[in-house]
């Protein structure tokens, strides 16, 4: 692929770090869009010179202007509001659904062959909401969550064995709420299953933390978390660009997967130059099936919310 042109909507804490991280790898020419006049261009002038410092490749570019945006391979969208302390993530719903889909009008006008990865909440609706205002493939439309919750889940294993955190592979299904699906038999620290390295009692304490571990930062600062989740979207961008077929949870588009029956929700994929190459399909017992569908049922109370909106 020649130079990658990634584009990132909203020059929000989200958006801003985003732009960052991808700028600080190198990863290609970043644009920030936001409609506030000045801040995208403040915030990626700042970035572009700290470019300066890193040395690191690609060009950087703040705008208000979509048109500038064309021909972008990967859409990072994280436009919208965030939560505050009280708040859930569902309580979004009908601000950032519009705010989406006019976001994605945009995004099918000036770059109608890009991926598009979904960043604001709730997270597995407004990934619905891309797929359905873009009419682009499945494979193009997805939505970060994954890679923040198992990050989130591996930070607090690797807190407690006090091991190597970049040992630890965590797998989440599920959307991204309260009832995500946290799968102890398939996380791994260096291949050897969590379950043999930590009692079950301890294990469910870290599901619970990593559960609600969007919520534990809005309340400690009073607004959403946006290292990690920034974090999360840049990895998933660079699997795709770097064709990387790296295996992670993502919020991609399900049939009959898991019985899911057709909702974008949390689950693992291969993500590669292909987007969502594949949905990995792992043996769940009755036990972790029943868990992702009653998250799935969530997540499908709130997309019947949502069609009406959008
Ligand atoms: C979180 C928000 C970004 O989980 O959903 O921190």
């Amino acid at each position: 692929m020649s130079k990658a042109k990634i584009t990132v909507v909203g020059a929000g804490n989200v958006g801003a770090t985003a732009a960052h991280i991808a700028a600080s790898k190198g990863l290609g020419d970043v644009v920030l869009i936001d409609i506030v006049e000045g801040l995208a261009e403040g915030k990626a002038l700042d970035i572009a010179e700290a470019k300066g410092v890193y040395a690191s490749a690609g060009n950087l570019t703040g705008i208000t202007d979509w048109d500038m945006t064309a021909d972008s391979d990967i859409v990072i969208v994280t436009s919208g509001l965030a939560r505050k302390p009280g708040m859930s993530r569902d309580d979004l719903l009908a601000k950032n659904a519009g705010i989406v889909k006019s976001v994605t009008e945009q995004i099918v006008r000036t770059s109608p062959d890009s991926f598009t990865i979904v960043v604001c909440n709730p997270l597995d609706v407004m990934t619905y909401v891309a797929a359905k205002i873009s009419g682009f493939e499945k494979n193009r439309v997805m939505g970060m969550a994954g890679a923040l919750d198992s990050a989130r889940f591996a930070c607090f294993i690797a807190e407690e064995l006090n091991c190597n955190i970049g040992d630890i592979q965590g797998v989440l299904m599920g959307g991204h709420g309260d009832d995500m699906v946290p799968l102890p038999r398939f996380t791994s620290v260096a291949g050897i299953p969590l379950t043999e390295l930590m009692k079950q009692d301890r294990i469910d304490v870290h599901i619970e933390r990593a559960r609600r571990g969007g919520i534990e930062i809005v309340n400690l600062m009073g607004t959403s978390a946006y290292y990690a989740p920034a974090a999360g979207a840049v990895k998933m961008a660079e699997a795709i660009l770097q064709d990387k077929k790296s295996i992670m949870s993502c919020c991609a588009y399900c049939e009959d997967e898991y019985n899911i029956g057709g909702a974008f929700v949390g689950v693992p994929v291969i993500l590669g130059a292909g987007g969502v190459e594949k949905v990995v399909r792992l043996n769940l017992n009755d036990e972790e099936l029943a868990d992702l569908a009653v998250s799935v049922s969530h997540v499908r109370e709130l997309v019947t919310v949502v069609d009406k909106m959008v």
